[in-house]
């Protein structure tokens, strides 16, 4: 793992090509370019994880990577598809397997900004979807970057074949919210050294 801040990404569906993971994945990527060591959780790895049980205190190999993940993290990205008009359930299982941290010194989010995405196939679930993670992420006191990135897949392509961004507009959101989410961590950073 390098130096520079860490950032984790969270999300994706079980689709091939899924456009969900692949904008987590973009954003990570601008982030790396700003400094920022990685760490992706996309489809297959979520799908591996077990129903979250409040009651079942196992934890598997892949339960005890994102939770350990999550600890190290001074930022995330996390990104869903809109299913039925909100967060998948494959991405809620894995932000309610943060409550693992609920008793640490740093719970959940606590003072993380939180990139979102959300693809789906119409306006309505992408607006609705993005404005339900929001208030996910405001309970694990995370705070969402100011540009959330809503891609509407039945209009928009934001991926060319090679995986390269070919919409202009995706592009800039994409780079705006890493940006975002690089100055609040150091912005962070700075307060805790001039404490
Ligand atoms: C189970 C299921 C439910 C869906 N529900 C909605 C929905 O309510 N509204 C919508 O616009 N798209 C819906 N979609 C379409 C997906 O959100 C859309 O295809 C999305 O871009 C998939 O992301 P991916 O490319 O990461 O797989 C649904 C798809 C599935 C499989």
């Amino acid at each position: 793992m390098g130096d520079g801040p860490s950032i984790v990404g969270i999300g994706g569906t079980t689709r091939p090509g899924s456009s969900t993971e692949m904008l987590v994945r973009a954003v990570l990527g601008e982030c790396e370019m700003l400094g920022a060591h990685t760490q992706m959780f996309a489809g297959a790895e979520l799908l591996a994880l077990p129903h979250y049980n409040p009651g079942e205190p196992q934890r598997t190999d892949g339960q005890r990577a994102l939770v350990e993940a999550a600890r190290g993290a001074d930022g995330f990205v996390i990104g869903t598809p809109g299913y039925h008009g909100s967060v998948s359930a494959l991405v809620k299982n894995a932000i309610d397997l943060l409550e693992d941290t609920r008793t640490d010194a740093r719970v959940y989010m606590d003072g993380c900004p939180v990139g979102q995405i959300v693809s789906a196939a119409g306006w309505q679930a992408t607006g609705v979807t993005l404005s339900a993670l929001r208030d996910i992420i405001h309970s694990l006191r995370g705070w969402p970057t100011p540009i959330g990135i809503g891609v509407n897949t039945i209009v928009q392509r934001p991926f060319d074949e090679s995986g390269a961004i070919i919409d202009e507009s995706i592009a800039g959101a994409v780079k705006l919210q890493a940006q975002q989410v690089m100055e609040h961590v150091r912005g962070t950073h700075m307060r805790r050294a001039a404490k």
